[in-house]
């Protein structure tokens, strides 16, 4: 398997630098861990106050969190050429900030000057730590104009009329784990988060874009599955990725279901160092995601043929199976190992969260087959960059 290009991030010396974790940090990041898992509804409001907390969410959640940050990052349409201004709402440290000035510092997508970033966080304790790690970033990239750093102490729950999405439009809007903590005590949660969602749709730039990244557990991410249900069927915005269409979710239909990715990564030696103290295995980049637009620009081409691996792939005897999802729903298609042919061979690529394209399917048993006359293709391989599939397809 293809182990998905997360850059080396000079920004992880800022977050992690490179001492070994204490007992204190290891413990800290186990508790902090458990609240965001199994322990949710014991975390508090401002569970980064602690400063325990606080450390382990720098030096171990931030990083992976960037990196999370980076890949869908890479997956969007150029920025626009003009002055940038970005929001990132339920900042923390900073992390969407910190993988935009990643992103627009590498490869030469060197922004014009004037690029402002908002950060937006109800706690004070995190956006100081966001403070002096921006100050820090002018020496990492000699020549390059840091973007200036706004910060707004503000409950998202209750923003007023002075919230800077209520103030100017922005090119790009990111809440990065930070949409699952809101509105957990309200009557329904997600109408909130989805109204809360649309005003902020309403302040973006005809050609900007959304993004929000959640944790990959099955609460969140069907929470965040509803949230994009309100969103597309009122026709407020489209999915620029990961969805193939603007129907309702089909994996609300069943409530095992969920949506999520795992992309490959190699973590850093401080996350090694953490995982092994703790007993983690951080092998992926696990998260659940939506980008939305308002131009209706889509990652890849639609059409009935052409869907998203939305599982691992399974083996049973003989055979390898997927689930696969489009405007026609989730589907599972399994391939027989005495079926591979030439034409279908592609379907030995197929990962969790490539797009793909199968010319048939034969739908006489309750599994999909993929029979040696099917043609199976990889449109875009899991995780492919902007950069990466312009290049693919110049070729
Ligand atoms: C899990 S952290 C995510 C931080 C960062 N975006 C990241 O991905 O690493 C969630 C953040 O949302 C903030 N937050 C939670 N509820 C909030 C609210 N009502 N208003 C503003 N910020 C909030 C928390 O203080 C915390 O910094």
């Amino acid at each position: 398997m293809k182990l998905i290009a997360v850059p080396r991030l000079p920004i992880e010396d800022l977050l992690a630098p490179g001492e070994k974790p204490d007992a204190g940090l290891i413990d800290g990041v186990r508790r902090l861990s458990r609240l965001f898992t199994i322990d949710r509804d014991k975390l508090g409001l401002d569970y980064l106050s602690d400063p325990a907390l606080r450390l382990a969410y720098l030096l171990y959640f931030a990083p992976v969190n960037l990196a999370k940050c980076l890949s869908v990052l890479a997956e969007l349409p150029p920025l626009p050429a003009r002055p940038l201004r970005v929001l990132d709402l339920g900042s923390g440290p900073g992390v969407g900030a910190l993988a935009m000035f990643h992103y627009l510092s590498s490869e030469g997508r060197k922004p014009p000057g004037g690029t402002e970033l908002v950060l937006v966080d109800r706690n004070r304790e995190i956006l100081a730590e966001a403070k002096s790690l921006w100050s820090n970033l002018a020496s990492m990239v000699p020549g390059f104009e840091v973007p200036g750093l706004h910060i707004a102490l503000l409950d998202l729950e209750r923003p007023g009329p002075r919230a800077p999405w209520k103030q100017q439009t922005f090119d790009l809007i990111l809440m990065v784990n930070s949409l699952n903590e809101l509105f957990r005590s309200a009557r329904d949660p997600i109408a909130r988060r989805a109204k809360l969602l649309e005003q902020l749709l309403e302040s973006l730039a005809l050609d900007g874009t959304l993004v929000v990244i959640e944790p990959a557990l099955r609460q969140t991410t069907r929470e965040l599955h509803g949230v994009r249900d309100r969103l597309v069927t009122q026709g407020k915005a489209t999915v620029y990725s990961p969805c193939l269409h603007e129907r309702s979710c089909p994996a609300l239909l069943h409530p095992d279901d969920w949506c999520h990715e795992e992309r490959p990564w190699s973590p850093t030696a401080m996350i090694e160092a953490i995982d092994r103290a703790v007993g983690f295995i951080k092998d992926s980049l696990k998260f659940s995601y939506l980008v939305l637009r308002k131009d209706g620009r889509t990652i890849a081409d639609r059409g009935q043929n052409i869907y998203r691996v939305v599982s691992e792939r399974m083996a049973t005897k003989g055979e390898q199976r997927v689930w696969l999802c489009n405007e026609m729903g989730r589907q599972l298609v399994g391939r027989l190992e005495k079926e591979r042919s030439e034409d279908n061979a592609a379907f030995d690529r197929w990962e969790r969260g490539a797009i793909v394209r199968l010319a048939e399917i034969d739908r006489r048993g309750s599994v999909g087959r993929i029979r040696p006359s099917a043609t199976a293709d990889v449109i875009r391989p899991v995780g492919e960059s902007q950069s990466e599939s312009l290049v693919r397809l110049q070729r």
